[in-house]
Protein backbone atom coordinates (compact mmCIF):
# COMPACT_ATOMS: atom_id res chain seq x y z
CA UNK A 1 0.00 0.00 0.00
CA UNK A 2 2.56 2.67 -0.97
CA UNK A 3 1.75 6.13 -0.58
CA UNK A 4 4.53 8.13 -1.58
CA UNK A 5 4.16 12.18 -0.50
CA UNK A 6 6.08 14.59 -2.84
CA UNK A 7 6.53 17.88 -0.89
CA UNK A 8 8.60 21.14 -1.62
CA UNK A 9 11.92 21.29 0.47
CA UNK A 10 12.36 25.19 0.23
CA UNK A 11 10.19 27.83 -1.58
CA UNK A 12 8.32 25.82 -3.77
CA UNK A 13 9.04 26.04 -7.36
CA UNK A 14 11.73 22.99 -7.05
CA UNK A 15 10.85 21.05 -9.97
CA UNK A 16 8.30 18.71 -8.22
CA UNK A 17 6.27 18.59 -12.00
CA UNK A 18 9.31 16.80 -13.29
CA UNK A 19 9.37 14.10 -10.26
CA UNK A 20 5.73 13.69 -10.08
CA UNK A 21 5.92 13.04 -13.65
CA UNK A 22 8.54 10.83 -13.83
CA UNK A 23 7.27 8.61 -11.40
CA UNK A 24 3.97 9.03 -12.87
CA UNK A 25 4.06 5.47 -15.28
CA UNK A 26 4.55 3.75 -11.61
CA UNK A 27 1.82 5.58 -9.63
CA UNK A 28 -2.47 4.42 -10.23
CA UNK A 29 -3.78 8.43 -8.43
CA UNK A 30 -1.73 11.56 -8.02
CA UNK A 31 -3.06 13.42 -5.32
CA UNK A 32 -3.15 17.77 -4.95
CA UNK A 33 -3.80 17.75 -1.31
CA UNK A 34 -3.13 21.91 -0.97
CA UNK A 35 -3.28 25.15 -2.14
CA UNK A 36 -5.10 25.82 -5.41
CA UNK A 37 -4.15 27.54 -8.54
CA UNK A 38 -1.53 29.53 -6.85
CA UNK A 39 0.84 26.65 -7.84
CA UNK A 40 2.42 26.09 -11.07
CA UNK A 41 4.02 22.92 -12.17
CA UNK A 42 5.61 23.14 -15.48
CA UNK A 43 6.15 19.26 -17.25
CA UNK A 44 8.14 19.01 -20.37
CA UNK A 45 7.32 16.08 -22.75
CA UNK A 46 9.08 15.83 -26.22
CA UNK A 47 8.98 18.82 -27.29
CA UNK A 48 5.44 19.94 -25.37
CA UNK A 49 5.61 21.61 -22.10
CA UNK A 50 2.61 21.65 -20.00
CA UNK A 51 1.86 25.08 -17.15
CA UNK A 52 -0.48 22.99 -14.31
CA UNK A 53 -1.92 24.82 -12.09
CA UNK A 54 -4.74 23.07 -10.30
CA UNK A 55 -4.99 19.80 -11.92
CA UNK A 56 -2.47 16.89 -10.26
CA UNK A 57 0.44 16.55 -13.05
CA UNK A 58 -1.00 12.80 -13.10
CA UNK A 59 -3.42 13.93 -15.83
CA UNK A 60 -0.92 14.18 -18.55
CA UNK A 61 -0.38 10.09 -17.85
CA UNK A 62 -3.28 8.00 -19.56
CA UNK A 63 -3.41 5.40 -16.95
CA UNK A 64 -2.94 7.49 -13.61
CA UNK A 65 -6.18 8.28 -11.66
CA UNK A 66 -5.74 12.52 -11.14
CA UNK A 67 -7.37 13.70 -7.62
CA UNK A 68 -7.89 16.93 -6.13
CA UNK A 69 -8.11 16.45 -2.49
CA UNK A 70 -9.96 17.76 -0.09
CA UNK A 71 -7.52 20.51 1.35
CA UNK A 72 -7.50 21.94 -1.98
CA UNK A 73 -9.18 25.28 -2.66
CA UNK A 74 -10.46 25.19 -6.51
CA UNK A 75 -11.35 28.15 -8.43
CA UNK A 76 -13.80 26.15 -10.88
CA UNK A 77 -13.50 28.52 -14.03
CA UNK A 78 -9.76 28.09 -13.80
CA UNK A 79 -9.73 24.60 -13.34
CA UNK A 80 -11.94 24.07 -16.69
CA UNK A 81 -10.18 26.08 -18.77
CA UNK A 82 -7.26 24.08 -17.85
CA UNK A 83 -9.63 20.93 -18.70
CA UNK A 84 -10.34 22.37 -21.76
CA UNK A 85 -6.45 23.69 -22.63
CA UNK A 86 -5.81 19.83 -22.35
CA UNK A 87 -8.38 19.01 -24.53
CA UNK A 88 -7.38 21.14 -26.85
CA UNK A 89 -4.08 19.33 -27.08
CA UNK A 90 -5.59 15.79 -27.11
CA UNK A 91 -5.04 15.37 -23.15
CA UNK A 92 -8.23 13.72 -21.64
CA UNK A 93 -9.24 14.71 -18.21
CA UNK A 94 -12.39 12.74 -17.96
CA UNK A 95 -10.66 10.42 -15.21
CA UNK A 96 -10.46 13.17 -13.06
CA UNK A 97 -11.71 13.42 -9.32
CA UNK A 98 -12.63 15.76 -6.87
CA UNK A 99 -13.56 15.47 -3.36
CA UNK A 100 -16.68 16.97 -2.34
CA UNK A 101 -14.85 19.03 0.65
CA UNK A 102 -12.57 20.83 -0.88
CA UNK A 103 -13.37 24.34 -0.56
CA UNK A 104 -14.23 26.61 -3.71
CA UNK A 105 -12.77 30.28 -4.32
CA UNK A 106 -15.32 32.16 -5.15
CA UNK A 107 -15.28 35.57 -7.25
CA UNK A 108 -15.29 38.01 -3.34
CA UNK A 109 -11.94 35.82 -2.33
CA UNK A 110 -10.24 37.46 -5.40
CA UNK A 111 -11.58 40.82 -5.42
CA UNK A 112 -10.81 40.36 -1.12
CA UNK A 113 -7.06 38.95 -2.23
CA UNK A 114 -6.16 42.03 -4.80
CA UNK A 115 -7.35 44.80 -2.24
CA UNK A 116 -5.92 43.76 1.26
CA UNK A 117 -2.37 43.07 -0.48
CA UNK A 118 -3.19 46.89 -2.46
CA UNK A 119 -3.68 48.39 1.73
CA UNK A 120 -0.97 46.41 2.84
CA UNK A 121 1.77 48.42 0.93
CA UNK A 122 5.31 47.68 1.55
CA UNK A 123 4.39 44.98 4.17
CA UNK A 124 2.44 43.04 1.14
CA UNK A 125 3.12 39.50 1.22
CA UNK A 126 3.58 39.13 -2.04
CA UNK A 127 0.57 36.83 -2.86
CA UNK A 128 -0.16 35.58 -6.02
CA UNK A 129 -4.02 37.45 -6.24
CA UNK A 130 -5.85 34.05 -6.67
CA UNK A 131 -8.04 33.88 -3.55
CA UNK A 132 -6.16 31.68 -1.85
CA UNK A 133 -5.54 32.77 1.44
CA UNK A 134 -9.01 34.71 1.41
CA UNK A 135 -10.66 31.18 0.77
CA UNK A 136 -8.69 29.27 3.48
CA UNK A 137 -9.90 32.48 5.22
CA UNK A 138 -13.78 31.53 4.79
CA UNK A 139 -13.36 27.41 5.63
CA UNK A 140 -11.21 28.20 9.12
CA UNK A 141 -13.85 30.45 9.94
CA UNK A 142 -16.22 28.15 8.77
CA UNK A 143 -17.74 30.49 6.21
CA UNK A 144 -16.51 28.77 2.99
CA UNK A 145 -18.17 27.50 0.05
CA UNK A 146 -17.58 23.70 -0.44
CA UNK A 147 -17.37 21.52 -3.88
CA UNK A 148 -20.36 19.18 -2.49
CA UNK A 149 -22.83 22.47 -2.62
CA UNK A 150 -22.40 22.62 -6.21
CA UNK A 151 -24.84 19.52 -5.90
CA UNK A 152 -27.35 21.40 -3.97
CA UNK A 153 -28.48 24.91 -5.91
CA UNK A 154 -31.04 25.69 -3.04
CA UNK A 155 -28.06 25.69 -0.07
CA UNK A 156 -25.46 27.30 -2.97
CA UNK A 157 -27.87 30.48 -3.16
CA UNK A 158 -28.40 30.30 0.54
CA UNK A 159 -24.43 29.94 1.09
CA UNK A 160 -23.30 32.92 -1.81
CA UNK A 161 -26.25 35.20 -0.06
CA UNK A 162 -24.96 34.70 3.53
CA UNK A 163 -20.87 35.09 2.48
CA UNK A 164 -22.10 38.21 0.15
CA UNK A 165 -24.22 39.87 2.62
CA UNK A 166 -21.06 40.13 4.94
CA UNK A 167 -17.93 40.45 2.31
CA UNK A 168 -20.00 43.04 0.52
CA UNK A 169 -19.67 45.45 3.48
CA UNK A 170 -16.13 44.81 3.56
CA UNK A 171 -15.78 45.40 -0.39
CA UNK A 172 -17.82 48.74 -0.44
CA UNK A 173 -17.53 50.18 3.17
CA UNK A 174 -13.86 48.95 4.24
CA UNK A 175 -11.96 49.09 0.22
CA UNK A 176 -14.27 51.41 -1.25
CA UNK A 177 -15.31 48.84 -4.13
CA UNK A 178 -18.08 47.47 -5.63
CA UNK A 179 -20.10 44.70 -3.95
CA UNK A 180 -20.55 41.56 -6.03
CA UNK A 181 -24.27 40.35 -7.05
CA UNK A 182 -24.99 37.32 -5.51
CA UNK A 183 -27.86 36.19 -8.49
CA UNK A 184 -24.96 36.44 -11.10
CA UNK A 185 -22.30 34.24 -8.78
CA UNK A 186 -24.95 31.47 -8.37
CA UNK A 187 -25.84 31.83 -11.91
CA UNK A 188 -21.94 31.29 -13.02
CA UNK A 189 -21.21 28.98 -10.31
CA UNK A 190 -24.36 27.03 -11.00
CA UNK A 191 -22.66 26.23 -14.45
CA UNK A 192 -19.47 25.12 -13.36
CA UNK A 193 -21.56 22.76 -11.63
CA UNK A 194 -23.50 21.03 -14.42
CA UNK A 195 -19.81 20.48 -15.94
CA UNK A 196 -17.88 19.63 -12.96
CA UNK A 197 -20.66 17.04 -11.44
CA UNK A 198 -19.05 13.75 -13.09
CA UNK A 199 -16.48 14.55 -11.35
CA UNK A 200 -17.04 15.10 -7.43
CA UNK A 201 -16.63 12.02 -5.11
CA UNK A 202 -15.58 10.58 -1.95
CA UNK A 203 -11.78 10.61 -2.72
CA UNK A 204 -10.29 9.65 1.07
CA UNK A 205 -12.74 6.62 0.85
CA UNK A 206 -11.53 6.09 -2.78
CA UNK A 207 -7.66 6.57 -1.63
CA UNK A 208 -8.09 4.31 1.10
CA UNK A 209 -10.16 1.68 -0.73
CA UNK A 210 -7.35 1.58 -3.55
CA UNK A 211 -4.45 1.40 -0.76
CA UNK A 212 -6.45 -1.80 0.67
CA UNK A 213 -5.66 -3.19 -2.74
CA UNK A 214 -1.86 -2.55 -3.12
CA UNK A 215 -2.05 0.29 -5.51
CA UNK A 216 0.14 3.24 -5.50
CA UNK A 217 -0.88 6.54 -4.30
CA UNK A 218 1.36 10.04 -5.02
CA UNK A 219 0.80 12.71 -2.70
CA UNK A 220 1.14 16.23 -4.60
CA UNK A 221 2.26 18.65 -2.42
CA UNK A 222 2.08 22.36 -3.83
CA UNK A 223 4.51 25.21 -2.56
CA UNK A 224 7.07 24.26 -0.61
CA UNK A 225 8.40 23.95 3.54
CA UNK A 226 8.93 27.68 3.81
CA UNK A 227 5.46 28.50 2.93
CA UNK A 228 4.08 26.28 5.32
CA UNK A 229 1.18 28.40 7.12
CA UNK A 230 2.82 26.68 10.65
CA UNK A 231 6.07 25.89 9.72
CA UNK A 232 7.27 28.47 6.93
CA UNK A 233 8.15 32.22 7.23
CA UNK A 234 4.96 33.54 8.42
CA UNK A 235 3.44 35.92 7.56
CA UNK A 236 5.09 35.01 4.45
CA UNK A 237 3.59 31.90 3.36
CA UNK A 238 0.86 30.43 1.79
CA UNK A 239 -2.07 29.76 3.74
CA UNK A 240 -1.92 25.94 3.78
CA UNK A 241 -0.08 23.09 4.68
CA UNK A 242 2.03 21.79 2.23
CA UNK A 243 4.44 19.76 5.01
CA UNK A 244 3.83 16.12 4.72
CA UNK A 245 1.39 16.52 7.87
CA UNK A 246 -0.74 18.60 5.60
CA UNK A 247 -0.55 15.38 2.79
CA UNK A 248 -3.03 13.57 5.31
CA UNK A 249 -5.21 16.13 6.48
CA UNK A 250 -5.58 17.33 2.71
CA UNK A 251 -6.29 13.72 1.27
CA UNK A 252 -8.25 11.84 4.68
CA UNK A 253 -4.79 9.25 4.04
CA UNK A 254 -4.24 8.48 7.39
CA UNK A 255 -0.44 8.99 8.64
CA UNK A 256 0.53 5.94 9.68
CA UNK A 257 -0.15 4.70 5.89
CA UNK A 258 2.11 7.32 4.41
CA UNK A 259 5.46 4.92 3.36
CA UNK A 260 8.17 7.76 1.63
CA UNK A 261 8.39 11.17 2.17
CA UNK A 262 10.10 12.74 -1.08
CA UNK A 263 11.56 16.17 -0.64
CA UNK A 264 12.14 18.28 -4.19
CA UNK A 265 15.51 19.86 -3.26
CA UNK A 266 16.89 22.55 -5.92
CA UNK A 267 20.31 22.82 -6.36
CA UNK A 268 20.70 26.27 -5.23
CA UNK A 269 17.48 28.68 -3.96
CA UNK A 270 14.56 30.02 -5.17
CA UNK A 271 11.38 32.16 -3.83
CA UNK A 272 8.48 34.51 -5.14
CA UNK A 273 7.30 37.24 -3.10
CA UNK A 274 8.03 39.09 -0.16
CA UNK A 275 10.07 37.78 3.17
CA UNK A 276 13.37 36.55 4.93
CA UNK A 277 15.90 34.73 2.10
CA UNK A 278 19.17 34.59 3.84
CA UNK A 279 20.84 33.20 0.98
CA UNK A 280 19.51 35.99 -1.68
CA UNK A 281 21.90 37.24 -4.31
CA UNK A 282 21.10 40.42 -5.27
CA UNK A 283 23.72 41.27 -7.52
CA UNK A 284 24.81 39.87 -11.15
CA UNK A 285 25.24 36.59 -10.08
CA UNK A 286 21.41 36.03 -8.96
CA UNK A 287 20.60 37.19 -12.18
CA UNK A 288 23.00 34.48 -13.93
CA UNK A 289 21.10 32.14 -12.20
CA UNK A 290 17.66 33.86 -12.87
CA UNK A 291 18.70 33.54 -16.42
CA UNK A 292 20.27 29.82 -16.78
CA UNK A 293 17.26 28.47 -14.54
CA UNK A 294 14.86 30.41 -16.17
CA UNK A 295 13.60 31.09 -12.73
CA UNK A 296 10.47 32.96 -13.75
CA UNK A 297 6.98 32.20 -12.39
CA UNK A 298 5.14 29.50 -13.65
CA UNK A 299 1.30 31.28 -12.78
CA UNK A 300 2.48 34.88 -12.01
CA UNK A 301 5.31 35.35 -14.63
CA UNK A 302 7.28 37.20 -11.74
CA UNK A 303 10.84 36.53 -11.63
CA UNK A 304 11.91 34.61 -9.03
CA UNK A 305 14.39 35.91 -5.95
CA UNK A 306 17.49 33.73 -6.48
CA UNK A 307 20.64 32.46 -4.45
CA UNK A 308 22.81 30.05 -3.30
CA UNK A 309 21.94 26.30 -1.54
CA UNK A 310 21.14 26.64 2.04
CA UNK A 311 21.79 23.67 4.01
CA UNK A 312 19.86 24.95 7.36
CA UNK A 313 16.85 25.17 5.33
CA UNK A 314 17.38 21.71 3.84
CA UNK A 315 18.15 20.13 7.44
CA UNK A 316 14.83 21.88 8.33
CA UNK A 317 12.88 20.32 5.87
CA UNK A 318 13.85 16.70 6.80
CA UNK A 319 12.72 17.33 10.16
CA UNK A 320 9.49 18.89 9.54
CA UNK A 321 8.57 16.52 7.06
CA UNK A 322 10.29 13.20 7.89
CA UNK A 323 11.69 13.25 4.61
CA UNK A 324 13.12 10.10 3.53
CA UNK A 325 14.58 10.67 0.10
CA UNK A 326 15.56 13.75 -1.83
CA UNK A 327 15.43 14.67 -5.33
CA UNK A 328 17.91 17.24 -6.37
CA UNK A 329 16.47 19.63 -9.48
CA UNK A 330 18.28 21.66 -11.93
CA UNK A 331 22.03 20.74 -10.97
CA UNK A 332 22.71 20.90 -14.55
CA UNK A 333 22.23 24.72 -13.98
CA UNK A 334 25.34 25.59 -11.92
CA UNK A 335 27.76 24.23 -14.34
CA UNK A 336 30.28 26.51 -15.41
CA UNK A 337 30.55 27.95 -12.02
CA UNK A 338 34.43 28.25 -10.70
CA UNK A 339 33.29 28.03 -7.30
CA UNK A 340 30.09 27.26 -5.69
CA UNK A 341 29.19 28.62 -2.34
CA UNK A 342 26.74 26.40 -0.17
CA UNK A 343 25.15 28.14 3.30
CA UNK A 344 26.24 25.54 6.51
CA UNK A 345 25.15 27.92 8.83
CA UNK A 346 24.00 31.50 9.86
CA UNK A 347 25.09 34.65 11.38
CA UNK A 348 23.00 36.10 13.62
CA UNK A 349 23.83 39.38 15.59
CA UNK A 350 27.23 37.92 16.45
CA UNK A 351 26.01 34.08 17.37
CA UNK A 352 26.49 31.17 14.62
CA UNK A 353 23.27 29.03 14.31
CA UNK A 354 23.38 25.79 12.88
CA UNK A 355 19.28 25.81 12.69
CA UNK A 356 16.62 28.24 11.74
CA UNK A 357 16.73 30.68 14.53
CA UNK A 358 13.20 30.66 16.79
CA UNK A 359 12.03 34.07 15.41
CA UNK A 360 11.50 35.32 11.92
CA UNK A 361 13.10 38.92 13.75
CA UNK A 362 16.20 36.75 14.20
CA UNK A 363 15.95 34.87 10.66
CA UNK A 364 15.32 38.71 8.93
CA UNK A 365 19.02 39.33 10.47
CA UNK A 366 20.70 36.11 9.58
CA UNK A 367 23.75 36.00 7.65
CA UNK A 368 24.71 33.23 5.46
CA UNK A 369 28.19 31.40 6.08
CA UNK A 370 29.24 29.62 3.36
CA UNK A 371 31.80 26.84 2.21
CA UNK A 372 33.15 26.82 -1.37
CA UNK A 373 32.84 24.25 -3.05
CA UNK A 374 35.13 23.56 -6.17
CA UNK A 375 32.51 24.02 -9.63
CA UNK A 376 32.49 22.01 -13.23
CA UNK A 377 32.56 23.00 -15.85
CA UNK A 378 31.25 20.18 -18.09
CA UNK A 379 27.69 19.90 -19.96
CA UNK A 380 25.70 17.41 -17.42
CA UNK A 381 22.67 17.03 -19.27
CA UNK A 382 23.70 14.31 -21.42
CA UNK A 383 24.51 12.11 -18.07
CA UNK A 384 22.64 8.70 -17.86
CA UNK A 385 24.09 8.07 -14.29
CA UNK A 386 25.25 9.26 -11.40
CA UNK A 387 28.90 8.03 -12.51
CA UNK A 388 28.47 10.11 -15.64
CA UNK A 389 28.93 13.17 -13.94
CA UNK A 390 32.29 14.84 -12.74
CA UNK A 391 34.05 14.24 -9.72
CA UNK A 392 33.18 18.33 -8.75
CA UNK A 393 29.94 17.62 -9.57
CA UNK A 394 29.39 14.25 -7.85
CA UNK A 395 31.10 16.10 -4.48
CA UNK A 396 28.66 18.93 -5.06
CA UNK A 397 26.24 16.22 -4.36
CA UNK A 398 27.45 14.18 -1.51
CA UNK A 399 28.18 17.39 0.18
CA UNK A 400 24.40 18.36 0.30
CA UNK A 401 23.47 14.89 0.73
CA UNK A 402 25.68 15.01 4.24
CA UNK A 403 23.92 18.62 4.76
CA UNK A 404 20.47 18.00 4.25
CA UNK A 405 20.21 15.15 6.46
CA UNK A 406 18.69 12.48 4.18
CA UNK A 407 19.91 10.52 0.94
CA UNK A 408 19.51 11.89 -2.39
CA UNK A 409 17.88 9.15 -4.53
CA UNK A 410 17.22 11.06 -8.12
CA UNK A 411 18.92 14.14 -9.78
CA UNK A 412 18.15 16.42 -12.34
CA UNK A 413 20.11 17.36 -14.96
CA UNK A 414 17.98 18.95 -17.86
CA UNK A 415 14.00 19.25 -18.00
CA UNK A 416 13.26 16.48 -20.26
CA UNK A 417 11.53 13.53 -18.76
CA UNK A 418 14.63 11.19 -19.41
CA UNK A 419 16.99 13.58 -17.59
CA UNK A 420 16.75 12.38 -14.36
CA UNK A 421 19.67 10.08 -12.68
CA UNK A 422 18.34 7.41 -10.58
CA UNK A 423 20.26 6.42 -7.50
CA UNK A 424 17.64 4.28 -5.86
CA UNK A 425 14.04 3.57 -6.43
CA UNK A 426 11.49 6.41 -5.41
CA UNK A 427 8.97 3.87 -4.48
P1 LIG B 1 -0.71 32.90 -2.01
O1 LIG B 1 -0.48 31.44 -1.93
O2 LIG B 1 -1.19 33.37 -3.36
O3 LIG B 1 -1.57 33.43 -0.89
O4 LIG B 1 0.71 33.62 -1.82
C1 LIG B 1 1.40 33.59 -0.58
C2 LIG B 1 2.90 33.45 -0.78
O5 LIG B 1 3.17 32.16 -1.32
C3 LIG B 1 3.51 34.44 -1.77
O6 LIG B 1 4.83 34.74 -1.35
C4 LIG B 1 3.57 33.67 -3.06
O7 LIG B 1 4.56 34.16 -3.94
C5 LIG B 1 3.91 32.30 -2.53
N1 LIG B 1 3.50 31.21 -3.42
C6 LIG B 1 2.26 30.73 -3.62
N2 LIG B 1 2.29 29.71 -4.51
C7 LIG B 1 3.57 29.55 -4.87
C8 LIG B 1 4.24 28.60 -5.71
O8 LIG B 1 3.66 27.71 -6.33
N3 LIG B 1 5.58 28.76 -5.81
C9 LIG B 1 6.26 29.70 -5.12
N4 LIG B 1 5.69 30.58 -4.32
C10 LIG B 1 4.35 30.50 -4.18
Amino acid sequence: MPAVVLVGAQWGDEGKGKATDLLGGEVDYVVRYQGGNNAGHTVVIGDQKYALHLLPTGVLSPDVVPVIGNGVVIDPGVLLSEIDGLQERGISSDRLLISASAHLIMPHHKALDKVTERYLGKARIGTTGRGIGPAYGDKIARMGIRVQDLLDPGILGKKIEIALHEKNQVLTKVYNRRGIDPAKVLDEYLGYAERLKPHIADTSLILNRALDQDKVVLLEGGQGNLLDIDHGTYPFVTSSSPTSGGACVGSGIPPTRLTRVIGILKAYTTRVGSGPFPTELTDEMGEWLRTTGGEYGVTTGRDRRCGWFDAIIARYATRINGVTDFFLTKLDVLSGLERIPVCVAYEVDGARYDEIPMTQTDFHHAKPIYEELPGWQEDITEAKTFDDLPKNAQNYVRTLEELSGAPISAIGVGPGRTQTLSLRPLI
